[in-house]
């Protein structure tokens, strides 16, 4: 029986200990979207290895790192930057940017919000709705986008929470309208190298075309390393990367990080055995999520899916709470702009943990 109204994000481990009692250490998330296989031998290796590199200053530039993340995105090292996370460059695009009125796409990921609103800007929802698949119309978000004078949209492709992506041909049209009305669009991607269609997903190729747009990603979901803080932008646009650069705090990446992005961006095993573990934990939990009778399954392109819970007696604070009691730790949804405590996600975790999850939803939804 639940008597509370607490809402945990993925990564609040620590307030769920002191709330459930429940240690940390024996916690599976299946919230934080971050990749199960851990870290990469070849990075435990390579940093053991290193360790010395944090006796002196990164390199200011970042060039070798910029050319090894060239190198893994197909473009010009010259077009990147790099910083403390995406969040530092979420964060630096929209302190510069300072648009007064901004498109969000709701339901969406919570920081960007916080972003333009710390920087005095006002957020318009574009929402996108469970009864249409969570599809974006986009000659209604043209109309939108008119109506609010937004000078700055984002997207985040795929989607958190939705986990549904945009192809590459509705991203050139949107940035083609955004040029047009001299919109700035960013472009959340810190998913995108989970989807099996990513060559139609990435606006990387898009570059070449326009500048009004920046790419945003990072290693923490993909590459399981949210405690070391690196992410990367990706922009065709030289005036938007000096400009970011001349703000920017020096050596905001540290040694270690720099280090780890030049092991990581080349391991090829760890990046073959992440695709074929997520894309097929992705149909197989899927497919048994869709045979439970009262949830509706979203087709996903990330590593996580979203689930509605369309059974009347039954909400995602009923499910979070058995769940937390086995030390699984889903996602309850409510706090998403345009969504409802009807809806979880889940981020695909290992066979064996994904089979205990799937026991669990089992029980909870057909009691
Ligand atoms: C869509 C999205 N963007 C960015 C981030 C933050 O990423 P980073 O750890 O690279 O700052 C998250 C974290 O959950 C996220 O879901």
């Amino acid at each position: 029986m639940i008597t509370h109204t607490e809402h945990f994000h993925g990564s609040d481990l620590e307030k769920i200990e002191k709330f459930y009692g429940i240690k940390k250490e024996s916690i599976i998330s299946f919230s934080a979207n971050v990749n199960p296989l851990g870290l990469s031998p070849k990075l435990c290796e390579g940093l053991k290895n290193c360790l010395d590199v944090i006796t002196t200053y990164p390199d200011r530039e970042y060039t070798d790192l910029r050319k090894t993340i060239g190198i893994y995105c197909n473009t010009d090292y010259e077009n990147i930057l790099v910083g403390n996370g995406s969040t530092e460059l979420i964060s630096a695009v929209i302190q510069l940017k300072k648009p007064e009125n901004a498109c969000l796409i709701a339901p969406t990921y919570s920081e960007y919000e916080r972003e333009i609103s710390l920087s005095g800007g006002k957020c318009h929802y574009f929402s996108i709705k469970p009864e249409d698949n969570f599809h974006l119309d986009i000659e209604a978000l043209f109309l939108f986008l008119s109506e609010t004078q937004s000078e700055l949209l984002v997207l985040c492709n795929p989607n958190n929470p939705t986990s549904t992506a945009l192809h590459i041909d509705t991203l050139s049209a949107i940035l083609e309208y955004c040029k047009q009305h001299d919109i700035f669009v960013m472009i959340d991607e810190t998913y995108v190298e989970f989807a099996a269609a990513y060559d139609s997903i990435t606006a990387i190729p898009l570059m070449e075309r326009f500048d009004n747009f920046i790419i945003l990603r990072g290693i923490s979901k993909f590459f399981a390393s949210p405690g070391l803080r690196l992410g990367y932008g990706l922009t065709g646009n030289k005036t938007l990367l000096d400009e970011i650069n001349a703000t920017k705090n020096p050596w905001t990446i540290n040694s270690l990080a720099e280090a780890a992005g030049k092991i990581l961006f080349t391991d090829t095993d760890y990046i073959c055995q992440t695709k074929e573990l997520i894309f097929s934990e992705r149909e197989r939990v899927c497919n048994i999520l869709r045979s439970i009778p009262g949830l509706k399954v979203y087709e996903p392109a990330a590593n996580f899916v979203l689930v509605e819970i369309e059974k009347e007696n039954k909400d995602a604070d009923i499910l979070f709470d058995t769940a937390i009691r086995r030390c699984l730790m889903i996602r309850n949804c409510s706090s998403f702009e345009g969504l409802n405590n009807k809806f979880f996600r889940l981020c695909f975790m290992m066979p064996e943990d994904n089979d205990k999850l799937l026991e669990c939803i089992k029980e909870v939804i057909r009691c």
